[in-house]
Order: structure tokens, then sequence, then C-alpha cells
């Protein structure tokens, strides 16, 4: 089974759409250098914004018939084909596919509140196709709206990145509640929560220390934090170049720290495929 990897906090710009470009990239090129089989790692973004759509394929004008958008409209029978037909390859890695977003998404929630079967539109075409990748990751709106329901309907690990504040740290149970609504709310056994991500880490700061220190040591948070990423400015000039971390700057704090983590996952799904 593909892993499916969903970057989801309802807080808005914690890293959601930076991590969910670099993992997808940094699994393409671990994938390669592996030598597996199949290196192909598929990007969904579900998020209106489409931040993550424009860095990885320096467009933002997805619309009708050429996104996820057109993927939630289109019926049961055709919606698997119309998927299929939005991916795009991303400028980044000729393995890296995008199912690109749409500023049409902002308005489909509302068009199937009440629509039967609606958290289950991506997840059910979705499942045709998760075979032809080794790998894929979603990026989410900063809400936990119908449409970052049917990112974690159709995931098998939620990652969550959380900055070191107080206040986002405490948010981090409500996010963890919701999960474990979709899991059983929604009978996906499947799901569970893949780690917590700490970003825009500042060692010079000692709240951020703190902060980090109390989640190493908290007794559930602490077996679930998979990697640590740096604050980095590498991270801004990439997204401003349309950039992945790594390409930007190989030697950037942010690229080691996503190259660490991006192993750690890797790891992970190996094993997993192994029981
Ligand atoms: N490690 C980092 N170091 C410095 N800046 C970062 C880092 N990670 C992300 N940023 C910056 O923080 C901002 C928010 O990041 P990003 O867009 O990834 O967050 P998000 O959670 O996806 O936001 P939203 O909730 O709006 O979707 C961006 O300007 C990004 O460049
Ligand atoms: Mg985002």
């Amino acid at each position: 089974m593909t892993r499916v990897f969903a970057l989801t906090n309802h807080k808005g710009g914690v890293g959601k759409s930076t991590s969910a470009t670099n993992i997808a990239f940094g699994m393409v090129g671990l994938l390669r250098r592996a030598g597996a089989p199949n290196n192909r790692v598929l990007l969904i973004d579900t998020d209106s914004q489409g931040h993550a759509t424009l860095v990885t394929t320096g467009r933002n004008d997805f619309g009708a018939d050429d996104s996820l958008y057109s993927v939630l409209m289109a019926d049961r029978q055709t919606a698997p084909q119309v998927l299929a037909n939005a991916i795009v390859q991303s400028h980044w890695d000729i393995d890296l596919h995008v199912l690109p977003a749409s500023s049409l998404l902002e308005g489909a929630e509302r068009e199937m509140m009440g629509v039967a079967g609606a958290p289950y539109r991506l997840a059910d075409p979705l499942s045709k196709l998760a075979g032809h990748y080794a790998a894929i990751v979603i990026d989410t709106r900063p809400s936990f709206s119908l449409m970052t329901e049917m990112a974690l309907v159709a995931a098998t690990d939620a990652l969550i990145p959380v900055e070191p504040r107080y206040l986002e740290t405490v948010g981090l149970l409500s996010v963890l509640s919701k999960i474990n609504d979709i899991r059983e709310g929604w009978r996906r056994p499947d799901l569970r929560v893949g780690g917590i991500l700490v970003t825009k880490m500042d060692t010079r700061v000692r709240g951020h220390r703190h902060l980090l220190d109390e989640l190493k040591n908290h007794n559930i948070l602490g077996k679930m934090l998979c990697g640590v990423i740096p604050a980095n400015e590498a991270v801004s000039y990439a997204h401003r170049d349309h950039q992945n971390v790594f390409s930007y700057d190989p030697k950037a704090p942010a690229s080691k720290a996503y190259a660490q983590l991006v192993g750690t996952l890797m790891r992970r799904l190996v094993a997993g495929a192994a029981t």
C-alpha cells in the first residue's frame, strides 16, 4: 500500500506547504539514490491558496478542468481518469508529479456541503492511482474544513508541523483529536499520526528551547516528534525563486534538517512495507 503523508495543522503559517513540497522532492531524490524501482512521488495541493502548486509548477492559474477541483466535481466513474489527466510534472524533477490546487477550491467546500460521500471524493479516485507512486504527500489548508477532512480521509500518515511557541503546542491536542475523529468517525483505521515536526526553530530563543524540551519530555507527544527544522532564510529565498530548499542551497541548515526528516520517513516507509 502506498503511504500517503498529509501535512496538517489548522494554524496558519506553520510550514505545512514548505514541508509538504520539500519532503516530496526529498523523497524522489532519496528513492533515486537508493536505486528504488519506482521514484515517483505525487504531491497533492488541497489548499485554494495554491502555494505548493505555485512553487512546484510555477503556475497558479489551474481551474475547472485541470486541478483537484475537477476531480472533486467529477462523477464517481470518471473521477480517477479526471485525476490522472489533471496531474502535471513539477519543474523540480521529472519524477515529482503534482495534482494542482485551484482558487475554485474555496467555493468547492460550499458546493459539496451535504453531498453524499463528499469526504471520500479525493480518497476514492486516488486509491485507483496510488500504486503508480512510491509515496504521496498532501498539503492542506489552515483550517479544519471539509477539504482538510478529505485530505485526512485519503491519508495514512498525518504529519503535524508546529512552531515552538506555547499556544501552538496547546493547539496540537486539538489537531490530534481531529485526526482521531477522522480515524474513527470515517472508519479510516490506516490513518495514524506519522509525527510532529517542529518548524522555524531558533535555538537562540530561550522560549523555543524550552518548548522543544517540554515537547521531547512529554510522555505522549515526545514519542511523536519526528524532526526539527531550523528557522532559516534559505526557505524564503527558495520560495521566491520557486525552488525547493535543497536545490537553492544544499548546505543550508533547513536543507540538512529536511534531508534528515525525509530519511526518517523513508525508513518507516521501508519498515512498513516489510511488515
Ligand atoms: N524553516 C523556516 N525558516 C524560515 N522561514 C520559514 C520556514 N518554514 C517556513 N517559513 C516561512 O514561513 C511562511 C509560512 O510557511 P508555509 O507557507 O510553509 O506555512 P503554511 O503552514 O503552509 O501556511 P498556510 O497555513 O498559510 O498554508 C512562509 O513565508 C515561509 O517562507
Ligand atoms: Mg500552506
